[in-house]
């Protein structure tokens, strides 16, 4: 055993879903979001694996700090920052050779000012904020976005246009607005001889629903980890690519009416076979679990009984025939029975994206190809 807990990463299934991509959008350039550590993925591995892509344009992060990661670890493809560009971050862009994405006109003017004293044009994307109301320039201010780059061209190369969809899941009327502001400013901006190599827009629900945003790149996350980013929406193959396994490490017998856990939430009514299991929520394993979710062990449902510990969690083996040492399924299938990203998420009121990027740093990761 490696480890108490551990992630599988399945290499396969995350190519297959980044050529599900590929299929689905024709043709465009792909930004692969490799943001918070690859939703807990490893962003070195991943990033290693879809580097060989001829399709793949940039390499998607949030801030420069994971960007360090990926050139410490020998990673050459372009990277590109989409968020949180602070002052300190302008020496690290240039040291790195990071793209950044360029929300303010304050920030073109403070970039633009830097490549000017560094004396090196830096590469660069900007966002328009179409609606999102979060990072960017309002699509409201296209004369001014062109004046700006226009007077710092020396300065930057803007080699991106984006923009980010706030509901291309849950509404289509607004994510066709949103669409259509951007192109309106794209429009603008080259009709006064401003060109973009790349324009994007898509993330994975739109990749999904909306063909007429790939525009010629787009930006999936969530479809490469093999979810959908909406239970509703369905899912043209895209397959999980983590799953994670834990192991019982201890068994004992109760009489009926010995409570289990911290604060005895379960009490026995009758005898009960109880496992611990190595994984709490440290892991990522949620208290919200605790008498609320199980666990799969020899492709059999064992629920969780009493809360869920910081390092180890109960579950019921009164009708599996277990022992100590043996594997219990957290996230991933076991035998005829999976669980899934989206199963533990409608558990807690969540989406998947926050299952996957809790995933504790303790638990381990094993990288599996065919
Ligand atoms: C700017 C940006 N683009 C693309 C994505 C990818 O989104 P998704 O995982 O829904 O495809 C994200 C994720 O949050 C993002 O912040």
């Amino acid at each position: 055993m490696i480890a108490p807990t551990v992630a599988y990463i399945n290499i396969d299934n995350l190519i297959h879903n980044y050529r599900l991509v590929e299929k689905l959008t024709k043709g465009a350039s792909i930004i692969p979001i490799v943001k918070a550590d690859a939703y807990n993925h490893g962003c070195i591995e991943v990033s290693r694996i879809l580097s060989s892509f001829s399709s793949l344009a940039y390499l998607g992060v949030a801030h420069t700090q994971e960007g360090k990661i990926l050139r410490e670890n020998d990673i050459k493809k372009p990277i590109l920052v989409l968020s949180c560009i602070l002052d300190d971050d302008l020496r690290i862009i240039y040291e790195y050779d990071f793209t950044p994405v360029l929300y303010s006109l304050s920030l073109i003017e403070k970039l633009a000012n830097f490549a000017k004293w560094k004396g090196k044009r830096i590469n660069t994307h900007i966002k328009i904020d179409t609606g999102m109301n979060r990072l960017g320039i309002s699509y409201k201010d296209a004369q001014k976005i062109y004046e700006t780059l226009k007077e710092y061209r020396d300065f930057l190369n803007v080699e991106g246009i984006m923009s980010h969809f706030c509901c291309s899941d849950s509404d289509d009327e607004f994510t066709s607005l949103q669409l259509k502001r951007f192109n309106d400013v794209v429009s603008f901006l080259e009709g006064n001889g401003l060109y973009f190599k790349y324009k994007h827009i898509a993330n994975s629900a739109a990749i999904l629903k909306f063909p007429q945003a790939y525009l010629n790149c787009t930006r999936p996350g969530i479809i490469l980890y093999g979810y959908v980013p909406e239970k509703n929406i369905s899912n043209p193959g895209f397959k999980p690519v983590l799953s994670i396994k834990s192991h019982i490490i201890h068994i004992h017998d109760l009489c009926p009416g010995e409570g289990v856990s911290y604060n005895r939430t379960f009490i026995t009514k009758k005898k009960r076979k109880i496992g611990v299991i190595a994984t709490g929520y440290a892991d990522g394993f949620r208290r919200m679990l605790s008498n609320n979710f199980y666990v799969l062990i020899k492709g059999k449902k064992s629920p969780i009984i009493g809360n869920v510990c910081m390092d180890m969690v109960m579950c019921d083996l009164t009708h599996i025939d277990a022992e100590v040492g043996d594997e219990a399924t957290v996230l991933g299938k076991d035998g005829e029975r999976e669980i899934d990203a989206w199963m533990l998420a409608s558990k807690m009121n969540t989406i998947p994206y926050e299952i996957l990027t809790s995933i504790g740093k303790r638990v381990y990761r094993v990288y599996v190809r065919k």
